[in-house]
C-alpha cells in the first residue's frame, strides 16, 4: 500500500520531536480521522533555518511530517509558505487515495506555523 520512500520515513522520520528556540508553531488536526500534527520552526532571516514536528497521527501523516521538514529547511519563509500538499505526495512517490490528506496536514501546518510567525513579529 505505500511506496518504500513512505515506508522509510514512517520507519525513521527525520527532525521528530520538540524543537527548542523555536519561533513559530503551526498545528492542525482532521476532523474525520482525528489525526494531530504540530510543526515547529525556527526562522532567522527569513529563512527556516530549523524545523521539527510531533504528530499523533497515521503512518501517512508521519512520513509526510518527515518528508516537509526535509523541504523546507533552509528555505525562505515565501518558498516554505509554496510547499503544496502534491509537491509533498510527490517526494513520497505517491500515497494511496484515502491517504492524501495525510499530506494537506503537513501543507497547513507549515501555513499555520507562518502565520504564527508573522503574528509574532506583528507584535514586537
Ligand atoms: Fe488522517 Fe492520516 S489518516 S492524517
Amino acid at each position: 500500500m505505500y511506496s518504500e520512500t513512505v515506508m522509510e520515513h514512517f520507519k525513521d522520520p527525520h527532525n521528530a520531536g520538540r524543537l527548542e528556540g523555536a519561533n513559530a508553531v503551526g498545528l492542525v488536526g482532521n476532523a474525520a480521522c482525528g489525526d494531530i500534527l504540530k510543526i515547529y520552526l525556527r526562522i532567522e532571516n527569513n529563512v527556516v533555518e530549523d524545523v521539527s514536528f510531533e504528530t499523533f497521527g497515521c503512518a501517512a501523516a508521519i512520513a509526510s511530517s518527515s518528508v516537509v521538514t526535509d523541504m523546507i529547511k533552509g528555505k525562505t519563509v515565501e518558498e516554505a509558505l509554496a510547499v503544496k500538499n502534491a509537491d509533498v505526495v510527490a517526494a513520497l512517490g505517491g500515497l494511496p487515495a484515502q491517504k492524501i490528506h495525510c499530506s494537506v496536514l503537513a501543507e497547513e501546518a507549515i501555513k499555520n506555523a507562518i502565520d504564527d510567525y508573522n503574528k509574532r513579529r506583528g507584535e514586537q
